[in-house]
């Protein structure tokens, strides 16, 4: 498996997006998201959903350059549609304004609706903790095929509608913690992954056609067969359910029951609270900070080296790939090169570009 620079994933991922249509601000906003994703450890928000992205765009289902609308604006709550626009700006764009409103206001609620997939949520949790403010975010995936199980079912139901939860460290700073996670036991694109390496999925992850568990992640990733389990049990199936209610049928975006034309929508429900207005002074972040330390001394369990806090294993990652590279398996890169092909792009620049030498 190659390792390339972040650098030439970038490129890459630019020059897809400038072809599909995107203006240069709006492919700068993309290739910068996915390639932080590959960093931070997720390569299943990374470069590797570039496929996707240009089979979604070549339906029609992923609109470049669009304008954020904005549906209704009731001062701490704001209802932004981005008709499909690229999700990377969309939610970026939205997130900023719910950030202006939060500092006004001291809190802010903002719905953003339609949009095609909008990347590794935790983006949008950095966005508001670097702006100073906590952030959480509901977020339901529609217009697909359901992929996970709610508990107790044998079929799918819902999409890994993701949850995300980031507090501030001191401004400037990354987030004193940021989850980030997929309601499903793993993020489908983890499948997608597994699939493309030749390996198995984890045990309990995955049930097959007959709602029996199984490793084997083709037939749901090949033909959406199957389903993945959501986390926890009935605690998290009951989170995916609220990503999917607070997200998409509180907003009034598409849920999983409305007619699909098989593109890839996000949802977001984000909530932004500014913490000083809770008027601790100095207390509020020095607790976040003890209670962070903490959790981290915590005597690590057989098999673990310490104690993390969420957030920790991207830092950790991010400063390891920078370093390193991004490892790419050859099958996902060959799938990213094919799909700059279907855009009018030549193989041979795009893959030296791949490797930092276009
Ligand atoms: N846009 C979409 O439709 C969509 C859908 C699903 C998931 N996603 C994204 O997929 C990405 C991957 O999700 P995932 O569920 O596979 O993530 P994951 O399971 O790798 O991590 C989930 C969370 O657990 C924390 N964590 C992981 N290992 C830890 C450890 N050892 N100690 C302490 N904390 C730890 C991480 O920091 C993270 O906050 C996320 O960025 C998510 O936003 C997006």
């Amino acid at each position: 498996m190659p390792n390339l620079p972040a650098t030439g994933l970038r490129a890459l991922a630019f020059a897809i997006a400038r072809a599909w249509g995107s203006a240069e601000e709006e492919a700068a906003i993309v290739a910068d998201h996915l390639v932080a994703a590959n960093l931070a450890g997720h390569d299943s928000h990374g470069v590797g959903m570039l496929p996707t992205y240009v089979r979604v765009f070549r339906q029609g289902c992923l609109v470049p350059n669009r304008e954020l609308r904005t549906v209704a604006d009731a001062g701490a709550v704001l209802v932004f549609d981005a008709d499909r626009g690229v999700g990377q700006r969309m939610a970026k764009l939205a997130v900023a304004q719910g950030i202006e409103r939060a500092r006004a206001l001291g809190a802010a609620v903002v719905a953003l609706r339609d949009s095609c997939h909008i990347g590794r949520i935790g983006a949008y949790g950095e966005q508001a903790a670097a702006a100073g403010l906590v952030f959480l975010g509901f977020v339901n995936v529609a217009d697909h095929d359901p992929v996970v199980a709610p508990f107790g079912a044998a079929e799918a139901r819902l999409g890994t509608n993701p949850f995300c939860a980031a507090l501030p460290a001191a401004a400037g700073e990354e987030p004193a913690v940021l989850l980030d996670m997929a309601t499903s036991t793993i993020a489908f694109g983890k499948a997608r992954v597994a699939r493309n390496k030749g390996l198995p999925v984890p045990e309990g992850t995955l049930l097959d056609r007959e709602g029996r568990p199984t490793t084997d992640p083709a037939p749901m990733v090949d033909r959406f067969e199957g389903a993945l389990t959501a986390f926890g049990l009935h605690k998290g199936s009951g989170l995916a359910i609220l990503c999917e209610l607070l997200g998409a049928a509180l907003t009034g975006g598409q849920t999983i029951t409305d007619p699909m034309r098989h593109g890839i929508v996000n949802n977001m429900l984000a909530i932004l609270i500014d913490p000083a207005r809770f008027a601790t002074g100095e207390r509020g972040p020095a607790a976040v900070a003890a209670v962070a330390d903490w959790i981290r001394a915590a005597r690590p369990a057989p098999g673990f080296d310490r104690v993390r806090l969420p957030g920790e294993p991207e830092r950790e990652s991010r400063a390891r790939r920078l370093a390193e590279g991004v490892p790419i398996d050859e099958r996902s890169l060959e799938e990213i090169l094919e799909a700059g092909v279907a855009l009018g792009l030549d193989r041979v620049r795009l893959a030296a570009t791949a490797r930092g030498e276009g």
